[in-house]
């Protein structure tokens, strides 16, 4: 039987050393802010409380958090001065009161740990009032170390300022994350002073008071590659690691998943991104935010895709810089097409090169293949739009809306000054500037008619000769 879960998230830290007027939680890895992370581990773990220490910048943190999780059983606790780790969890103990069963402490700045070594570390050791998560480092650097006695058996963490030269060579070190009973926990928390080198409250104590009252604890140790998982942001230089290994795990998921990356390193992923099967991604091809592509589409490189779906079967050629859109099946799009927020293509629709689309809806097989601004628009259904048609959808102080119909023609160099509305199957001529609405099947012809001079050229170059001469 498993125990019941809580957690307790320490965020309360500014970060200093990001150098930043922003709550290093809140710096985002794989486009979310950082807490993001352990808080969805909470959640994997099925804990029943989810308590959030918060201290700098706790409305933002706060309004974040209500906002990505509005369902989730999370309880913001204030830790006003940051006194210490051990201060911080014991700022949960309100919060928790008459809760009977395990605790995990977690941090914000730990992006990178995956939920399985958090099930990892609850199940070693289950009859211990503490499990300590460890990591074995070349550089042990800052980190706690844990000390263990003559059986390899954990007794003791101890900060790197604190330690003594031998203390200081042990490699394992203190990864920050820890499953307490909760009983033992704020019984052990209550009476942890402040006896070290920064004069804070560790909650790192609570492993040599256990060992004190006899208590088993226990430790799980990542090692070669895995240690990096639980490595905290502390600076930039952090979080650019804990990002590297974010993209690393991204891509290899997407590739497990069947989807083809051509230069996986150069390819830049978000959390939270699907790719369909059989999907060819070329190198330098962002897929941020809410983006979801199909399968057996083919994205050539230098694309930039934020917010966007993209049905099956499509061809985004190069260099497109896609937002806020949504692409059915088998619609090709670029090279260099800009679709802008609320672009929606249907299926088969062709957008290419020095497009730039905006709030216009492509019915099915809809075209526009060159130099286009298209913006408040419906375009019906296998419509044909010119090359160098531009929708004039705002005066200067208002925007209005373009219409065109099914199988309508629009030649090329048009303007359509809007609001105007273009029949079905209507036919307009090139260069011209549409002002009034087209009925169905007319032809509209707004420039002017041409005349052709005889011999004027030749006799301009005449001219010009005898001129020279
Ligand atoms: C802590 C551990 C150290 C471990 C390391 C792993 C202690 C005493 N030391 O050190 O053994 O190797 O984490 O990263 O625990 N926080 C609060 N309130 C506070 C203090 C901290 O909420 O009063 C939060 C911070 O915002 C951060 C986390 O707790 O999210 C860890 O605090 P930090 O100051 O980074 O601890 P370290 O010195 O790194
Ligand atoms: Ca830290």
């Amino acid at each position: 039987m498993s125990r019941s879960k809580a957690i307790v998230l320490m965020a309360a830290g500014l970060g200093t050393r990001m150098k930043s007027d922003v709550s290093k939680v809140l710096h985002p890895v794989a486009g979310r802010p950082m807490i993001f992370y352990p808080i969805r581990t909470a959640i994997e773990l099925d804990a029943e409380k989810i308590v959030v220490v918060l201290g700098h910048q706790r409305e933002r943190i706060e309004a974040y958090l209500k906002f990505a999780f509005p369902n989730a059983p999370i309880q913001i606790v204030i830790q006003a001065q940051q006194l210490g780790t051990a201060h911080a969890v014991l700022c949960a103990k309100d919060a928790l009161a008459g809760f009977e069963g395990d605790v995990f402490i977690l941090s914000g700045d730990v992006p990178a740990l995956p939920t399985d070594v958090i099930e990892e570390l609850d199940s070693a050791g289950r009859s211990a009032v503490v499990s300590v998560l460890g990591m074995n480092l070349h550089k042990p650097g800052a980190y706690g170390r844990l000390i263990t006695d003559g059986d390899g058996a954990l007794k003791a963490i101890t900060e790197a300022r604190d330690c003594t030269p031998e203390q200081r060579a042990v490699t394992i070190v203190n990864a920050g994350v820890y499953r307490a009973d909760a009983k033992f926990l704020f019984a052990s928390l209550q009476q942890i002073g402040t006896d070290n080198a920064q004069n804070e409250y560790y909650l790192t104590d609570i492993v040599a008071d256990a060992v004190k009252r006899q208590l088993s604890v226990s430790m799980t140790v990542l090692e070669g590659d895995d240690a990096g998982l639980a490595e905290g942001v502390n600076d930039r230089l952090g979080l650019a690691r804990a990002e590297a290994r974010m993209q690393d795990r991204l891509r290899r998921d997407a590739m497990l998943s069947g989807v083809t990356l051509i230069d996986p390193t150069t390819v830049v992923l978000h959390d939270g991104v699907k790719i369909g099967p059989d999907t060819t991604i070329e190198p330098n091809v962002s897929l941020l935010g809410k983006t979801e592509i199909g399968s057996g589409c083919f994205i050539e490189q230098g694309c930039r895709i934020s917010d966007t779906s993209v049905g099956d079967n499509c061809h985004i050629k190069a260099n497109c810089h896609i937002e806020k859109t949504s692409v059915e099946s088998s619609c090709q799009v670029g090279p260099f097409a800009r679709l802008r927020e609320g672009t929606s293509l249907g299926t088969g629709v062709k957008v290419g090169n020095f497009v730039e689309t905006k709030k216009a809806r492509f019915d099915d097989g809809a075209k526009a293949s060159h130099l286009s601004y298209i913006g408040d628009a419906h375009v019906g259904a296998s419509a044909n739009i010119g090359a160098g048609t531009i929708t004039c959808n705002y005066d200067g102080y208002r925007k209005f809306k373009t219409e065109i119909g099914a199988n309508a023609f629009i030649g090329s160099d048009t303007q359509l000054v809007a609001p105007v509305k273009v029949g079905d199957g209507a036919i307009v001529a090139a260069g011209s500037t549409v002002t009034k609405d087209v009925p169905s099947d007319a032809l509209a012809l707004s420039r002017m008619a041409q005349t052709n001079k005889d011999g004027w050229a030749e006799k301009k170059r005449r001219l010009e000769q005898s001129r020279e001469s």
